[in-house]
């Protein structure tokens, strides 16, 4: 993952000793072989950046105390970074994209975008006002499989969109964790830093990512119910929603951290007017297509004819399994690629790019604040 003359190198912010994504991230940045990691602030606490930054083989000097010294520093280098991936609890992500954003330099930024709808507006005007990348890692679309189904439904061929059922279910904190020290639950459980939502926010919003990456609908109306279930919790463990798209079809999310037997159910069922497609992350190298009157299909990657524009990120032949580190390595493949051209001086127009936006993060931040608003009110919301 650390590469000397990459042709991209980047920076961290997050990602220290005993936290989750921020590993996911260096693995799948550094997959084909075009970004090395140069610079970071994987933790507040210094002693903690250098001992993660050590590990890794960082020079000592790109180790930094703060993200903000570190944006400074690396912005004024001629060799500094060209782009940060920023891995830190949700409620921080918006003042350190912002910072890395006015020194001119390009963001991946994990889920949510942001906790205020206000927030995300800012770095979508900022990102487009500086002209520079931003990549939001809704990790789930980067498998091949997905990429497959929106390319189905893109080219008709289950019809007109009628009915999306969408459910992700876990079960993890089905019981009070966050009170006996687990450091991802302490704090998902805390508004200050998970920000209004738990569930939704945590997993409610892969879901809505996925479906609309898949389907190409626009939520026109939600209408919620948040349920927390844990004892002293303040934010929701548990959530179900219906939902209105600007076709006229009709939607119905399930997501759940309390719910036992499940480990990471995200689950996507989509009927059109001739066909059904059927996702899940659990098996994620099948797509399951059904099609009025025929038998049941079962696609699989590296097996099966899949559409051009998917082939190229499908890295093995068939029955040898891909999972989750492939999958968010596609989301970087993408970004990365995109940046390379930047750096070459091509004009770059991210939506002919396949890894989720700055615009894709604010849809996500405007849905997990509708979803907390119905609920509160009791009211259907439009977007
Ligand atoms: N895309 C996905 O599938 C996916 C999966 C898991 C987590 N996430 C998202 O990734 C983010 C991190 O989640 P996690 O589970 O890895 O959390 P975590 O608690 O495991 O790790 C967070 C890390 O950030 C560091 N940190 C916190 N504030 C910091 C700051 N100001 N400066 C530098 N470092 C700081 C902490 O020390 C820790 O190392 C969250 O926004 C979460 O929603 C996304």
């Amino acid at each position: 993952m650390l590469r000397k003359n990459s042709v991209i190198n980047y920076g961290m912010v997050g990602g220290g000793p005993g936290s989750f994504i921020g590993d996911v991230h260096r693995k799948a940045a550094g997959f084909d072989h075009q970004a090395g990691l140069v610079a970071a602030c994987f933790s507040r606490d210094y002693e903690q950046t250098k001992l993660t930054g050590e590990e890794l083989g960082l020079e000592l000097n790109r180790l930094y105390k703060n993200y903000k010294e570190m944006a400074e520093v690396e912005s004024a280098r001629q060799d500094g970074i060209d782009f940060v991936s920023i891995v830190t609890p949700n409620a921080s992500h918006y003042s350190i994209a912002r910072t890395f954003l006015e020194k001119g330099i390009n963001v991946v930024c994990d889920k949510p975008l942001t906790i205020k709808i206000a927030e995300a507006e800012e770095l979508v005007r900022l990102s487009r006002e500086k002209d520079l990348l931003f990549g939001v890692t809704y990790a789930y679309t980067g498998y091949p499989m997905v990429k497959q189904a929106r390319q189905i439904i893109k080219k008709g061929k289950i019809g007109e969109v009628r009915m999306v059922i969408a459910e992700y279910p876990q079960e993890w904190l089905a019981s009070p964790v966050e009170k006996l020290g687990q450091k991802q639950a302490i704090w998902r459980t805390d508004p200050e830093l998970a920000g209004i939502s738990g569930c939704v926010g945590d997993i409610g919003s892969h879901i809505e990512n996925i479906v609309s990456y898949i389907t190409g609908l626009k939520i026109e109306s939600l209408y919620a119910r948040l349920d927390t279930f844990g004892e002293d919790r303040s934010l929701d463990d548990n959530a179900a929603l219906l939902l209105k798209y600007n076709n006229g079809a009709s939607g119905v999310y399930w997501c759940s951290q309390v719910a036992i037997g499940e480990s990471n159910g995200l689950r996507v069922r989509i009927y059109g007017e001739s066909g059904k497609i059927e996702w899940e992350q659990e098996s994620p190298n099948q797509l399951l297509v059904a099609y009025l009157d025929k038998p049941l299909e079962i696609l699989e990657k590296g097996r099966d004819q899949l559409d051009p524009s998917v082939g190229d990120i499908v890295r093995l032949p068939a029955g040898h399994p891909e999972g989750y580190y492939e999958a968010f390595a596609n989301l970087y493949k993408s970004y990365i690629s995109a940046l390379i051209d930047k750096k070459r001086g091509k004009n770059i127009k991210e939506e002919e790019h396949d890894y989720p936006t700055v615009e894709a993060g604010l849809e996500g931040v405007r849905f997990i604040n509708l979803t907390v608003s119905s609920s509160k009110t009791g009211k259907v919301e439009y977007f």
